[in-house]
């Protein structure tokens, strides 16, 4: 099962942090990112909708078929087959860094009916010049599903994956008229979100323009901050 970990095999400074983690933002803001650095360096999954998605999508199931309606045009995919799709890849022991769900209170309510255990939420803030340049410059690994960007992050060889040699690829809709359109459902469903966890009590909040090794510091000391009391 992705997502879990035994205790045992917990490192870094991973035992003092909280461990189901749900990072919200608009598109653009570095939740891959961040994910991707938190499972490298202290070993919490990361799964993320849209990889699964495009995961379909590639494999030509017919979820993948049905997604791709919707994900070509920057439109959110009916909750029932994201959540068909989740459920495969998280369990209750999971630890996970959730990136791409919730995108709306419907998914939130699913989460919570399906008692999964949330200990943080952490909201990227990002303004909109920094998102539309991070997706028009990245490009992603077809193989391995590394993340770049032709300026702030270029492979050592142009179009080549560092990690494993493969071809980099521009996803379909960092086309600028699906940004836009992302953007705008982002406003309409998921932004409600952060009201929603701050009611709660477990949202925290971090300026998220910066350089990215400033926001993951920022990002492992809201994880660190109490996560110990959780624990007990
Ligand atoms: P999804 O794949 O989730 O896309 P998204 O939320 O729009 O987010 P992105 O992946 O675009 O951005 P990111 O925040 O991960 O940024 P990244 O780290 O890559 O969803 C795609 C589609 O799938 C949706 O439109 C929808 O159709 C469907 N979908 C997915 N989940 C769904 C759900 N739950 N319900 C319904 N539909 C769903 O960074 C971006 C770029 O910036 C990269 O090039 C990176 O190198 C660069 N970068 C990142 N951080 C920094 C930094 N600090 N400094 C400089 N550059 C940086």
């Amino acid at each position: 099962m992705k997502g879990l970990l035994p205790e045992e095999e917990l490192r870094g400074d991973i035992k003092e942090m909280k461990k189901r983690i749900i990072l919200l933002g608009p598109p653009g803001a570095g939740k891959g990112t961040l994910a991707e650095m938190l499972q490298e360096r202290e070993g919490i999954p990361h799964v993320s909708t849209g990889d699964l998605l495009r995961e379909e999508v590639k494999k030509g199931t017919d979820l993948g078929k049905r997604a791709l309606r919707y994900m070509e045009k920057g439109a959110l995919v009916p909750d029932k087959l994201v959540v068909q799709l989740l459920k495969k890849n998280l369990s209750q022991d999971s630890f996970f860094v959730l990136d791409g769900f919730p995108r709306n209170l419907q998914q939130a309510k699913i989460l919570e009916e399906e008692k999964m255990r949330i200990d943080a939420v952490v909201n990227l803030r990002v303004n909109d010049e920094t998102i539309i340049f991070r997706l028009s410059g990245r490009r992603i690994c077809r193989s391995c599903g590394k993340i770049y960007h032709l300026v702030n992050f270029p492979p050592k060889k142009e179009g080549i994956c560092d990690i494993c040699g493969g071809i980099l690829y521009q996803r379909e809709d960092d086309r600028e008229e699906v940004i836009k359109e992302r953007l705008k459902v982002y406003r309409e469903e998921t932004q409600d979100l952060v009201k929603f966890y701050k009611e709660k009590g477990i949202l925290e909040e971090i300026d998220a323009n910066g350089e990215a090794e400033e926001i993951y510091a920022s990002l492992v000391e809201v994880l660190k901050r109490n996560g110990k009391e959780r624990e007990n």
